[in-house]
């Protein structure tokens, strides 16, 4: 697996059950990843030496990121490396435009967005939608970096102009009207064997999944087939191999609209560790090796997931202590931490609460995660002022690993 952040760490985790080893490529020997298997190759994703090295003698080649240049991947597959999921599948999880240009022509609703390659461009293009822009950074984004909401006409073209000024390829796309966010996730094994798991809600806060709700509550039947639909049909027709996360907009109308695909484990199925008969690292193993897959039900009627974010300022108690404290007063918290130093808004970990009652579970997966995070039992009040978070995502460098 390429990529040595919590995602490979818990497919490491599903690889031991099979009796598979699972070699990760990582960047540094404290990745989260790295510090659990034995059988790691330090480099970069970028090197395809590196990437030959992790490759050679595998049964298959995948991902914890979507970050490998496409380049070096076909280069890998024509010396007989079997890259899961290929390239050409891979490469719509890579480039939020060409995705959403596949996606368009599979006749799949998205929102409205163009190409901006000049101020004029995007001025043109708000024109036409006469509404709040959404400005991104083609590729190389994710946990919101690379995505900026603009306030108005003005802040969209300051946005669009830092970003061209760098040199990133820019696209805008209209601000949606959501209702919530939702994600249907999938798997298919190179025999073509399709698997669903329940569609389930994703709560977003600065770009980031805070939590996740499966089942989607008060989902209609209808909505969520036509979303375990449009995701397996996506996962054939761009010849995934291996988990694919198909990120949807539930607008204020109750229409569905693509917002972006993954082709990974994704935090949207962590819960599935936990709330369902196969979970998404074991099945992602499943369909990359070409084993039958497995069954994706819910073990239990609600599953809700929290992840457990660096607080602005890490606290003095230190993880280990809190979990002491969380175990004590939460004795069915369902705890996966990856190993991660604490910084501010980073991926530390992932609790998921089983049970029945959605009200109360959220309300106990907040609880728990905040707790986690800040060591104070108070949920909601994240004392860093939005406008700060907003500095940082642009000074910060990006860590797929984050
Ligand atoms: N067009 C949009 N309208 C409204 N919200 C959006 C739009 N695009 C993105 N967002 C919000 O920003 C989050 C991150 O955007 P996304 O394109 O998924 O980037 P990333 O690759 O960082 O996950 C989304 O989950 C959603 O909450
Ligand atoms: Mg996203």
């Amino acid at each position: 697996m390429v990529g040595g952040g919590q995602l490979a760490r818990m497919t490491h985790q599903a690889a031991i059950a099979l009796g598979q080893n699972l070699r990760v490529l990582a960047n540094a020997p404290d990745d989260a990843a790295a510090q659990v298997t034995p059988n790691v190759v330090i480099g970069s994703h970028t090197d395809l030496e590196d990437l030959r090295r992790v490759a050679a003698g595998a049964d298959a080649l995948t991902f914890d990121h979507e970050h490998v240049p496409t380049e070096l991947l076909e280069k890998l597959v024509a010396e007989g490396i079997n890259v899961a999921p290929p390239p050409q599948a891979l490469m719509h999880a890579q480039d939020k435009l060409h995705m959403r240009r596949r996606l368009e022509a599979l006749g799949a609703a998205v929102p409205r967005y163009a190409e901006i390659q000049s101020i004029v461009e995007l001025d043109a293009f708000a024109q036409r939608i006469a509404g709040p822009v959404v400005v991104k950074a083609v590729r190389g984004g994710y946990d919101g970096r690379g995505v900026r909401m603009a306030r108005d006409p003005l802040h969209a073209r300051e946005i669009a102009a830092t970003f061209l000024a760098d040199g990133v390829p820019v696209m805008a796309e209209e601000q949606v009207n959501l209702r919530r966010e939702l994600s249907a996730l999938v798997a298919r094994s190179p025999f073509g064997q399709g698997a669903v798991w329940p569609v389930v809600e994703t709560v977003q806060r600065d770009g980031i999944c805070v939590l996740v709700i499966a089942p989607a509550p008060e989902l209609p039947d209808e909505t969520a087939s036509a979303a375990q639909q449009l995701a397996m049909r996506v996962a054939a027709e761009l010849g995934v191999v291996g988990v694919l996360a198909v990120e949807l907009f539930e607008t204020t109308d109750g229409a569905l609209l693509v917002n972006e695909l993954a082709m990974r484990p994704h935090n949207s199925g962590h819960w599935t560790m936990d709330g369902a008969r196969t979970s998404q690292f074991e099945q992602h193993l499943r369909a990359v090796l070409d084993y039958p897959l497995g069954g994706t039900d819910a073990i239990v009627p609600v599953t809700v997931m929290a992840n457990v974010l660096g607080a602005p300022q890490p606290p003095a108690m230190t993880l280990d202590e809190r979990l002491h404290h969380l175990f004590a007063r939460m004795p069915d918290a369902r705890v996966h931490l990856y190993g991660k130093a604490e910084r501010p808004g980073r991926k530390l970990g992932h609790i998921n609460f089983l049970g029945d009652d959605v009200g109360k579970l959220r309300e106990r997966a907040e609880l728990a995660a905040h707790w986690m995070s800040h060591a104070q039992w108070r949920a909601g009040d994240d004392a860093e002022r939005s406008d700060e978070k907003e500095r940082r995502k642009m000074s910060d460098g990006w860590d797929p690993h984050d």
